[in-house]
């Protein structure tokens, strides 16, 4: 079967097309036919060794797929071949079938396609458990997202929508504000066109942001951390920017505010039944239409550098998805 294989920590495109062995289904495993696997921000930093897991070499990237079981080793027995489903597994995604724990898959509503399906389990995972466990948002509430046409701020505009809140969209130009518009942001932010602090203020007005989602960081994060409200909660998610921003604590202590750390993937590895609930909602919500998981290009695994440098380049508004 055709894999993408990475041989050694580089650039995208020194990744390789390879012919491997397809992968047999051990005790409690399936081995599903990959139909679509979406890459991640985290998949750029995965490749070039700079991602806190490093995977033995060799390694396929893309973290999550959905597609059709082929066959179930010993001891399985809530799901068999033919069955459509989704999944999980941190890396290893972009070949043409893989091996995993037969417990890991969730199978899919008659009505989600695989495209859709294959992008759901890190953003919508990461941010539900990021809005309901760790930032505990209540319906009325003003959330703002940084970076809010990718993934994750697709996601936070969705479920903040979800959950009662007001969202504020904020991302680097007026393309990507109207598509977090027409997702349901109720007021949008150009923070390449302006002060991100003082357009917080604007929008926030006397009370301030309840909630900041930041999976950007870098510059934009003390001055979205500067609009929080009395007790307000500021979420760590994720370094877009490349930089990590130091926050004086003097203004933590000035807000009463807190600085929550979401960390998703330990999240899932403590709380296994939690994420497989939110899972099964979330494919659910999905093919009820309440989330988009809007799929912004496809590629074939040839073409896996063009589609991880459109990611880099800030291309990109949703998911891309690879069709091994
Ligand atoms: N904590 C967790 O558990 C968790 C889970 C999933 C993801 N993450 C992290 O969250 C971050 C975002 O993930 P994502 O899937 O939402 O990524 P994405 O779809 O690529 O979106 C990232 C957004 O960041 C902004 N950005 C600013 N500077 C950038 C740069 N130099 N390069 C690329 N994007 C830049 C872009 O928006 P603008 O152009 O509008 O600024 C872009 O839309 C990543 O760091 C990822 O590792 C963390």
């Amino acid at each position: 079967m055709k894999a993408i294989l990475c041989t050694h920590f580089g650039k995208s495109d020194e990744l390789e097309l390879a012919d491997i062995p397809e992968p047999q289904a051990g005790a409690g495993e399936a081995v599903v036919q990959v139909k679509a696997a979406a890459l991640n921000f985290f998949d750029t930093l995965i490749i070039a060794g700079k991602y806190q897991h490093k995977p033995p070499f060799p390694f396929s990237p893309a973290a999550e797929f959905a597609g059709v079981v082929e066959r179930v080793g010993a001891g399985v027995t809530d799901i068999g071949p033919g069955d459509r489903v989704m999944g999980y597994m941190g890396f290893g995604a972009a070949r043409e079938c893989v091996a995993i724990a037969a417990q890991q898959l969730i199978k899919l509503p008659e009505k989600l396609d695989f495209d859709h399906a294959a992008g759901l389990t890190v953003i919508y995972g990461t941010t539900l458990y990021a809005l309901r466990e760790r930032a505990q948002l209540r319906a009325g509430e003003t959330l703002a997202v940084l970076g809010a046409s990718g993934g994750t701020g697709l996601a936070t505009i969705e479920l903040g929508k979800m959950m009662g809140a007001r969202v504020v969209a904020c991302a680097s130009s007026d393309e990507k504000l109207a598509f977090a518009r027409a997702h349901g942001a109720d007021e949008t932010i150009n923070y390449a066109t302006e002060d991100l602090r003082e357009a917080l203020r604007r929008v926030g007005g006397e009370h301030g942001i309840d909630v900041v989602y930041d999976p950007v960081g870098g510059a934009y994060a003390e001055p979205a951390l500067r609009s929080l409200a009395w007790q307000g909660r500021y979420l760590v998610v994720g370094f877009a920017a490349g930089e990590i921003p130091k926050i004086p604590l003097n203004l933590v202590l000035l807000r009463g505010c807190d600085i929550r750390g979401v960390f998703w993937g330990s999240w899932t590895k403590r709380e296994p039944l939690a994420q497989r609930a939110i899972m099964t909602d979330i494919a659910r919500w999905c093919a009820e239409g309440k989330l988009s998981a809007h799929v912004h290009a496809h590629y074939p695994l040839a073409e896996i550098a063009t589609a991880l440098k459109a990611i880099t380049d800030r291309q990109v508004m949703g998911k891309i998805v690879l069709r091994p």
